[in-house]
């Protein structure tokens, strides 16, 4: 058994904690806060098919060193993961790759959506934690750009019960663009080219399906202020419909273009620093449900190629709980509403068991993020160079406590 004393409640009470490891032990957690660890509902943790920006062993790693103890991982994959079939070989490599890492991660994965396979969704609705929509085409080549096909997934779904998670970004508005732009080299660019107008129409179409068959529908990655009010008077008529934010999308937007340079380019894109607002606005009225970060490796060769053929993404795993925490400090969020989006929610929605992993933070932490600290395989942050106060102590996944500085 080990004794973590002088833990902090996010109340401000102070307590002990007990953890049944083999070893009798005492920590003392100099007054850390305890939050429940953060459950990220959104990572691509490349397996199969992409190890060389991300695997599960380095993903893990990444994780724990954030805070994170469940992640749920999307089906973007090489082959993609949209079959029974493939849903085990992943869960088979998975497994191996946490047992080397030495870290019991906490997972569920997305089956993809594609026209060939609508009918493994029934089959796979016990293995899977929900069915993930490319209405626009991003990193892989999942994409449903028929409505048609759309509502059968949307009523397979509702039937079945299982979440249909939504990237949602218009593909036919988005080729024209391309057509317009197609020969521009800087990521500036990506903003005109996946233009707002491409999130509202998709979030339109999905909306649209979701009133017809009442299935749960999750839309990723919220962008712009139009999707926060769409999906507000949405919850106001009563549909289904949960939101999630990035932390890039709260916390960075258009005007890092000429710093970061292709480092800043994923899809959706970087909007305005009123969508930054108006995000916020929408975690404070709880209209956005919950935070995910969207964790897309690429390596920085892949990144630092010219604008064109460059991949979308950004990794945010080991950071988003110290960007949350700080912003928390300087009185943007509460603590209790950081729970609500990293954890309380994302179990409500998605109906996965609660359990008693803890992450200690230490809120008097000032830390400078830098490339060469990063857990993730890909090794760069987009947030290189901040100074956040408000790190992760030890992270506590059922009876292992991994200690972080
Ligand atoms: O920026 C993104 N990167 N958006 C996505 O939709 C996919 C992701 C990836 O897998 O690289
Ligand atoms: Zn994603």
């Amino acid at each position: 058994m080990t004794t973590i004393t002088n833990v902090r409640t996010i109340e401000g009470d102070t307590i002990s904690l007990a953890v049944e490891t083999p070893q009798d032990r005492i920590i003392d957690a100099n007054g850390c806060v305890a939050f429940p660890a953060f459950i990220d509902p959104h990572v691509h943790f490349r397996v199969p098919g992409a190890e060389q920006k991300e695997t599960w062993e380095t993903g893990a790693r990444a994780a724990i060193h954030g805070g994170v103890t469940t992640v749920f991982d999307m089906p973007n994959n090489n082959p993609p993961c949209t079959t029974v079939a493939r849903v085990h070989e992943k869960k088979k490599l998975i497994e191996s790759q946490l047992q080397t890492a030495g870290i019991p991660l906490r997972y569920r994965l997305y089956l993809g959506a594609d026209s060939a396979s609508v009918d493994e969704i029934q089959k796979a609705k016990d293995l899977i934690v929900g069915i993930k929509v490319y209405l626009g085409s991003s990193t892989g080549n999942l994409l449903i750009d028929s409505q048609e096909t759309f509502e059968r997934i949307c009523e397979i779904a509702a039937r079945c019960g299982i979440v249909v998670a939504v990237h949602a970004e218009d593909e036919s508005l988005m080729q024209q663009n391309v057509l317009r732009y197609g020969n521009a080299d800087d990521v500036s660019y990506h903003s005109k080219i996946r233009t707002r107008d491409c999130a509202t129409v998709a979030l339109e179409r999905a909306l649209a399906a979701t009133k017809k068959y009442g299935n749960r529908l999750y839309i990723v990655h919220a962008s712009t202020a139009e999707e926060v009010a769409m999906v507000r008077a949405a919850k106001k008529e009563g549909i289904n419909i949960f939101l999630e934010a990035t932390p890039h999308h709260l916390f960075l937007n258009e005007s890092i273009y000429p710093s970061l340079g292709t480092r800043a380019q994923m899809n959706p894109p970087l909007r305005t620093a009123a969508d930054n607002e108006a995000l916020w606005e929408g975690i404070a009225d709880g209209t956005i449900d919950t935070i995910g970060t969207d964790h897309a490796p690429h390596t920085l060769a892949e990144k630092n190629q010219p604008y064109g053929k460059t991949p979308s993404g950004v990794p945010g795993i080991e950071n988003y709980l110290a960007l949350l925490v700080h912003a928390a400090r300087q009185g943007i969020l509460t603590y209790d509403k950081i729970v609500d989006l990293t954890r309380s929610n994302v179990e409500r929605i998605f109906d996965v068991p609660a359990n008693n992993d803890i992450v200690l933070v230490d809120v008097e932490r000032s830390k400078e993020i830098k490339n060469s600290d990063q857990f993730t395989k890909c090794a760069w942050s987009p947030y290189a160079g901040m100074t956040l106060t408000g790190w992760p102590a030890y992270t506590i996944l059922g009876k292992n406590i991994y200690p972080l500085v």
